[in-house]
């Protein structure tokens, strides 16, 4: 990937991370509000919930090794190490995440594993976390046999290259799952991106750090070139859009204002971004993918 990207991207998260987990908590992905995105919550459980949700549509109910793609401080990977007593991998381009990911599973209980002892079938849940770039990892051919990637693609500068990449680590009969932003589609009546929404996606692109997001039917056909077999997709912007209004809400606490002012310039850019996520799903530009493939 491009150095300057990517740099962007670890600055961004070591920068925005402490104050994500004081405000928001360990998850930094969207909510589930169901079906019709009416059911109001408490936003954590509702994060929690989109975890259980995807599992549920993807028909995950096991796993022993996981990789969790663009891990953040490691909110999934815990949970999903913990709810299928596994052996997880997290990877991050943030070392600030990577290093509080790993104390979290200390807090947490949850053993820390080096790599070489990584081999193991899992008796116990136990985890570890890499500064990793997903493009390249150093992990062997049909590895994972669930690789989850929640709200990372967006930032990937070659979705191809990355499909790739979780498709070489995939246990055959493995489950890839990803859940990522992405634009409405353009091979229907609507067309092209207009000249608005394209403006649009690229201020979003510069405030979060994307390189640029595809639609859920160019994921699709990706998927489909590069091999995965058993493939699904869905949409699930009604069911998530309510999010950054409980984000919103969050972010008028003074105390909360007060620390993005603290944390710097690129939180406080991330959080004009918000406004620009909100009106992206009302016009129906930015939309929320979901993906699941085998091998
Ligand atoms: C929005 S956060 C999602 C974090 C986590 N999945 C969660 O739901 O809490 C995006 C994550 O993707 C990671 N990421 C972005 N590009 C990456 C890359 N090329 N390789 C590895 N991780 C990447 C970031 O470092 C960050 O941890």
């Amino acid at each position: 990937m491009t150095t300057s990207i990517a740099d962007k991207i670890q600055q961004f998260y070591d920068e925005s991370s402490p104050l994500w987990e004081r405000t928001w908590g360990e998850h930094m992905h969207h909510g589930y509000y169901g079906l019709n995105g009416q059911h109001k919550k408490d936003r954590r459980q509702a994060q929690i919930d989109l975890i259980e949700e995807l599992l549920a549509w993807a028909g995950v109910n096991s796993a022993q090794t996981i990789l969790d793609v663009g891990c953040g401080i490691g909110g999934s990977t815990l949970y999903l190490a913990d709810k299928f007593a596994a052996n997880a991998v997290g990877i991050t381009l943030s070392p600030v995440q990577a290093r509080r990911a790993g104390e979290r599973a200390t807090e947490q209980g949850i053993a820390l594993q080096e790599w070489e002892h990584f081999d193991r079938p899992p008796t116990s849940p136990a985890v570890q976390f890499q500064v990793t770039d997903a493009l390249a990892t150093p992990f062997p051919d049909n590895y994972f046999d669930f690789i989850w990637s929640m709200e990372s693609g967006e930032h990937m500068p070659d979705k191809q290259g990355f499909l790739q990449e979780c498709y070489r680590l995939l246990k055959p009969q493995g489950t890839f799952l990803m859940a990522t932003w992405c634009h409405r589609g353009t091979d229907n009546l609507a067309g092209p991106l207009t000249h608005s929404e394209q403006r649009h996606l690229n201020q979003l692109y510069q405030l979060y750090h994307l390189p640029y997001v595809i639609s859920l039917a160019e994921y699709g056909d990706i998927a489909a070139e590069i091999g995965f077999t058993e493939l699904s997709t869905a949409d699930w912007s009604t069911q998530v859009a309510f999010f950054w209004q409980a984000v919103v809400q969050s972010a008028l606490d003074p105390q909360v204002m007060a620390g993005i002012l603290q944390a710097g310039s690129e939180t406080i850019k991330g959080t004009v971004a918000i406004a620009l996520m909100t009106t992206g799903f009302q016009r129906g530009l930015i939309r929320y993918g979901l993906l699941k493939g085998s091998k």
